[in-house]
C-alpha cells in the first residue's frame, strides 16, 4: 500500500513518522506497525474502538450515514433485486455472476447439501435439550473430521471445495440441529428446491405429510439471509480471521465464528430482543422499560437497540421491518401484539433524549426475531439462522485473508498490570 501522507507521533523523547493510507471510502488509517520497534510503545485499544485490523474489499459501512454495501452494491438494492446465492457469489468473487456463473454456482452449492451420513451420530451424542447453537458449535467444528480432504489451506482447489461445502451444508446442519432438539427425524435436502426453500423444508417438513413452501416465507428468509450475509470486521468475523491467521483449517475457523456469534451482545441479540418484547407484553408497559434502560444505576439495556458502528438507523433494520410486515400480513397477523409493542418501543425511544444523545437506533435484530418467529422458528433458532447466513461473510473474509501474500499470524499485545517478579512461597508458608 502506498502512503497518501505521513503523520508525526511524539512518544517520550522519540518522534516517528507514520504512513497514512487512504481507502476508497471511509476514514484514512495510520499505519502503526513499526511503532513498537522504533519507539518501544504499544498502542492500547481494548474493544478496537479506533483500530482497523485489516484491509478489505468486501463490505463497506458508514455508520453515521447508515450505509451498508457489499462489494459496492447498496444493501437495499441487493435485498430488493438479488437473491442469497447470488449475494454469496458476489461476496466471494467480488462481482455479480453472469447467467452461466450463477447457474454453475447454484449447481455446485446444491450438490453439496448432503451431510456425511455418520454426522447424524455426532448429533445423537449430544443432549436432546441442548441449545441449537451449542449443537452448531459442535457440528460445524466436526466438519474437519468428516471432510479432511478440503482442509489444506495452501491448495486453492481444497479451499474452494471447503467454501462450497460450508455454504451448502450450513442449512442442512442447522435444520438437523432443530429437528434433533424437537425429537423429529432429520429431513434430507431436496435438490429440486432453491437454497432457502430447501432450508425451510428441512426445518419444517415431516415424513408423514407433504410440505409446500410458502413463497412469501421463502422470500422473507432469503431477505433475512442477504441482510445478515456480511458486516465487515464485527466480533465473529474478526474471530474467524484471528483463528485463520494461525492457518487453522476453514471449518475450525468458521466454528470459532459460530461461537463468537452466540453472545447476546452480537448474534444472540435477536433472541434476547424477542424475549424482551414478550416480557413487555403490552404497549402500556413500554415507558416503564424505557425508563429502566435510561437509568444509570440499572444495567438493563433495550435489546436490538444500539450498535458499535451505526450511529444512525441500521439500514438492515428498515428492510427487516418491511419483511416483518409482509410475513405477518401473509399470516393475517397484521395486528400482532408483539409487533405493536416493538413499534411503540421504537417510537418512544427515538423521541427520548437518552437515545437521541447516544445515537441509539434499532439494529437488524430488532425486527428479525418477530419475523423469524412468524416464519415458525423458535427463538432458540434465531442465532442459528444468523450463523447460516453469516457463513458466507466469514468464509469470504477468511479467503481474502488467506489469499493475501502479506498475511501473518495475528498477535495482539497487552498492557501488563499484574504482579512483578516475586519468589515462590512453599505451601506451609502461605
Ligand atoms: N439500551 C440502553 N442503553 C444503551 C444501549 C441499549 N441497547 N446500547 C448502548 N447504550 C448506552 C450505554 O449504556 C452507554 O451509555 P453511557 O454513555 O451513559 O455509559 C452508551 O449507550 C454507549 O454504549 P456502549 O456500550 O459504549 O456502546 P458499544 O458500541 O460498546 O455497544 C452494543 C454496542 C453492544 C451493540 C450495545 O449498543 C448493546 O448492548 N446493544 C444491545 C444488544 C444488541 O442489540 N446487540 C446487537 C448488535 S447488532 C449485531 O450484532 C447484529
Amino acid at each position: 500500500m502506498k502512503a497518501k501522507d505521513y503523520c508525526t507521533l511524539t512518544c517520550g523523547d522519540k518522534s516517528i513518522k507514520l504512513p497514512v493510507y487512504e481507502g476508497t471510502e471511509g476514514p484514512d488509517v495510520i499505519d502503526i506497525t513499526k511503532l513498537y520497534r522504533e519507539t518501544g510503545f504499544f498502542t492500547y485499544d481494548p474493544g478496537y474502538m479506533s483500530t482497523g485490523s485489516c484491509h478489505s474489499e468486501i463490505t463497506f459501512i458508514d455508520g453515521d450515514k447508515g450505509i451498508l454495501r457489499y462489494r459496492g452494491y447498496p444493501i437495499e438494492q441487493l435485498a430488493e433485486h438479488s437473491d442469497y446465492l447470488e449475494v454469496c457469489y458476489l461476496l466471494l468473487e467480488g462481482e455479480l455472476p453472469n447467467e452461466e456463473q450463477k447457474k454453475n454456482f447454484k449447481d455446485t452449492i446444491t450438490h453439496h447439501t448432503l451431510l456425511h451420513e455418520q454426522m447424524a451420530k455426532t448429533y445423537t451424542g449430544l443432549q436432546r435439550d441442548s441449545h441449537p447453537m451449542a449443537i452448531m458449535v459442535t457440528i460445524v467444528g466436526a466438519l474437519s473430521a468428516f471432510y479432511h480432504d478440503s482442509t489444506d489451506i495452501d491448495d486453492e482447489e481444497q479451499r474452494t471445495k471447503a467454501i462450497d461445502r460450508m455454504i451448502a451444508k450450513m442449512p442442512t446442519m442447522a435444520a438437523a440441529a432443530y429437528k434433533y432438539s424437537i425429537g423429529q427425524p432429520f429431513v434430507y435436502p431436496d435438490n429440486n428446491l432453491d437454497y432457502v426453500s430447501n432450508f425451510l423444508r428441512m426445518c419444517f417438513a415431516v415424513p408423514t405429510e407433504k410440505y409446500v413452501v410458502n413463497p412469501v416465507f421463502a422470500k422473507a428468509l432469503d431477505t433475512i439471509m442477504i441482510l445478515h450475509a456480511d458486516h465487515e470486521q464485527n466480533a465473529s468475523t474478526s474471530t474467524v480471521r484471528l483463528a485463520g491467521s494461525s492457518e487453522a483449517n476453514p471449518f475450525a475457523c468458521i466454528s470459532s465464528g459460530v461461537t463468537s456469534l452466540w453472545g447476546p451482545a452480537h448474534g444472540g441479540a435477536n433472541e434476547a430482543c424477542l424475549r424482551m418484547l414478550e416480557e413487555i407484553g403490552t404497549v402500556d408497559r413500554v415507558p416503564e422499560y424505557v425508563k429502566r434502560a435510561r437509568d444509570p444505576n440499572d444495567k438493563y439495556r433495550l435489546m436490538g437497540f444500539g450498535h458499535r458502528v451505526y450511529k444512525n438507523y441500521d439500514p438492515r433494520a428498515r428492510i427487516m421491518q418491511k419483511t416483518c410486515h409482509a410475513v405477518l400480513h401473509e399470516l393475517d397477523h397484521d395486528d400482532d401484539p408483539i409487533l405493536k409493542v416493538a413499534l411503540e418501543l421504537e417510537r418512544i425511544a427515538l423521541q427520548d433524549d437518552y437515545f437521541i444523545e447516544r445515537k441509539l437506533y434499532p439494529n437488524v435484530d430488532y425486527y428479525s426475531g418477530i419475523t423469524m418467529r412468524a416464519l415458525g422458528f423458535p427463538s432458540s433458532m434465531f442465532t442459528v439462522l444468523f450463523s447460516v447466513a453469516r457463513t458466507v461473510g466469514w468464509i469470504a473474509q477468511w479467503k481474502e485473508m488467506i489469499e493475501d501474500p502479506r498475511q501473518r499470524i495475528a498477535r495482539p499485545r497487552q498492557l501488563y498490570v499484574g504482579k512483578t517478579e516475586r519468589d515462590f512461597i512453599p505451601l506451609d508458608k502461605r
